[in-house]
């Protein structure tokens, strides 16, 4: 017996349910997607990223790993935030954390746990960024979910960062960035208040500008002279 016949037999209701209501649902979504939103979520399965906004097939761009982390140099998530944003054109992308999160929790202990450790290494540097405001916190729960918090913020700020997001605000292009966070004892996504949505909403050390065309000559003519005198 197939182990995942549950799976199948729930997929094949789910797309009977959903064609009874639109018979042409899935022809119609097959022929293109137009989400306007991309999504950055933690791979939390308790997180059900279009569930919990409401949002059908085709609405919701998703990218999810352990505690909705966006690191400068994760090739994976930096091409799924560019195709977002240069091929589906998102005006939006979200980055959505949750209260309890494990992956927080196991960054802020001193256990190893492996391979894990080395991403969860980004989220200790988000607490010691904020370790003032952290150890003033007494109760532990509170200063998890404090953190987690602060780790959507930070994401946030990283996104905002990328060459992607700056190009289209350069170009200007219509995009803002923002964070929430999910209780899952009540379902309920927090406005975490976070919105940039032009180069100017950044610190000044990010905020890249393109470079002038002939910049790179000296360097150049510098190069075909040593090659001229076999230097
Ligand atoms: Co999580």
């Amino acid at each position: 017996m197939n182990q995942l016949q549950k799976i199948y037999d729930n997929n094949i209701a789910w797309a009977e349910k959903i064609k009874k209501d639109k018979p042409n649902f899935f022809s119609d979504l097959s022929k293109q997607q137009s989400p306007e939103y991309l999504w950055i979520g933690c791979s939390d399965s308790r997180v059900v990223a279009e569930q919990l906004v409401g949002l059908q097939p085709g609405e919701l761009f998703v990218h999810r790993n352990i505690a909705n982390v966006v690191v400068p140099t994760d090739l994976n998530c930096l091409s799924v935030i560019q195709f977002a944003v240069e091929v589906l054109k998102v005006k939006h992308i979200i980055v959505c954390g949750h209260y309890g999160c494990g992956g927080v929790k196991a960054s802020m202990q001193r256990i190893e746990h492996g391979l894990i450790d080395n991403w969860l290494c980004h989220i200790k540097s988000v607490h010691q960024k904020n370790e003032e405001e952290l150890l003033g916190i007494a109760d532990e729960t509170e200063r998890l979910d404090r953190l987690c918090e602060l780790n959507v913020i930070e994401q946030v700020k990283n996104i905002c960062h990328t060459t992607v997001v700056q190009r289209a605000w350069r170009n200007n292009k219509e995009l803002t960035v923002h964070g929430c966070i999910y209780t899952l004892e009540t379902g309920i996504l927090k406005d975490l208040d976070m919105r940039f949505s032009a180069m100017g909403d950044m610190n000044d050390i990010f905020q890249l500008r393109q470079p002038k065309r002939d910049v790179y000559k000296p360097s150049l003519n510098i190069m075909k002279n040593n090659l001229r005198d076999g230097k």
